[in-house]
């Protein structure tokens, strides 16, 4: 730890922020590499005269902030973190930065599950940092749970935000093409979700450079029209889901109208579009049968 004075501090601060960024962003720093909590950056401003402890210096901090500006990378690559829900999870390059939007996923999950003793088995598709599984074999102990994804170190990134996540052993991780991997569990599954890569070509073409030049294309990507993964995870669903199993997809935001038909011609019952917090149809819900 590092003791400098709060006056040095604040000085130094103010210098990093004028350069351009955001606050938040700025706050995010602080609090993973220089461990300063982002809820006591307003009280230390109290007192000028103090001194606060730093994990890192501010030439260490500052250099990340500078990478931050001039290549426009994630703070949360940089860092190597990120928080999602309570989670707090480990990120690379590797793997998509789980959304705040996403986090919505768990809230349906607890709608259609209202028992946490539930002895649920469920599958994620596409699992990424392992965020959605991870926090679903957190919320029903007594669950098991399976999660894929087509990249073997994408689920080493998983399977490390598991185990610092939780003692248990309810989630296994698997490696393959959407269904492939998980050819031994046919009609055994109550519930199966996936946030699937949906951008369509050209949308992905003109995304902000801190996305494109620095999340996985094979995250984002979703064919010409958004909806090739969407396609194959609902044609193939039936045949792994349980009678009455439930399919959990979160979309693009114009998509959802076009996922209730997919859904509706597969022979899924009880569609609903789900809204997001900005009252985008954000997710597609149903049940086989
Ligand atoms: C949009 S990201 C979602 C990641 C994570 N579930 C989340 O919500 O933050 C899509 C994930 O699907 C994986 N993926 C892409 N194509 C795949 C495929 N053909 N089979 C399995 N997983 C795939 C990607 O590697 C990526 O981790």
């Amino acid at each position: 730890m590092l003791c400098i004075s709060v006056e040095k501090f604040l000085f130094w601060k103010k210098i990093q922020l004028a350069k351009g960024g955001d606050q938040q962003s700025f706050a995010f720093l602080l609090d993973c590499i220089g461990g300063i909590p982002t809820g006591d950056l307003n009280s230390i401003s109290i007192n000028p005269k103090a001194t606060l402890y730093l994990k890192k210096n501010l030439g260490y901090l500052e250099s990340i902030w500078d990478d931050h500006l001039q290549k426009s990378c994630p703070i949360q690559y940089l860092c190597g973190i990120t928080f999602w829900r309570d989670l707090k999870l480990k990120v690379t390059s590797k793997v998509l930065i789980p959304r705040p939007e996403t986090e919505l996923i768990i809230d349906i999950v607890f709608n259609k599950f209202r028992k946490r003793s539930e002895e649920l088995f469920f599958a994620e598709l596409g699992t990424g940092s392992g965020a959605i599984s991870i926090a679903l074999a957190l919320a029903y102990p007594l669950s098991e749970g399976v999660a894929t994804d087509i990249d073997q170190d994408v689920l080493k990134i998983a399977t490390k935000n598991f185990i610092n996540s939780s003692k248990k052993s309810n989630l296994k991780f698997y490696c393959g093409n959407w269904w492939l991997p998980l050819e031994s569990f046919k009609g055994k599954l109550d519930l199966v979700i996936s946030n699937p890569p949906y951008i369509p070509r050209d949308t992905y073409e003109k995304l902000p450079k801190e996305v494109k030049n620095f999340e996985p294309k094979v995250a984002l990507l979703g064919g010409e029209d958004g909806l090739k993964h969407i396609n194959e995870i609902v044609q193939k669903a039936p045949l792994f889901l349980k009678e009455n199993g439930w399919l959990i997809l979160e979309n693009h935001f114009d998509q959802s109208e076009k996922v209730k038909q997919l859904l509706f011609k597969n022979k899924f019952t009880s569609i609903e579009i789900v809204k997001d917090l900005s009252g985008i149809g954000r997710f597609t819900i149903g049940r086989y049968k």
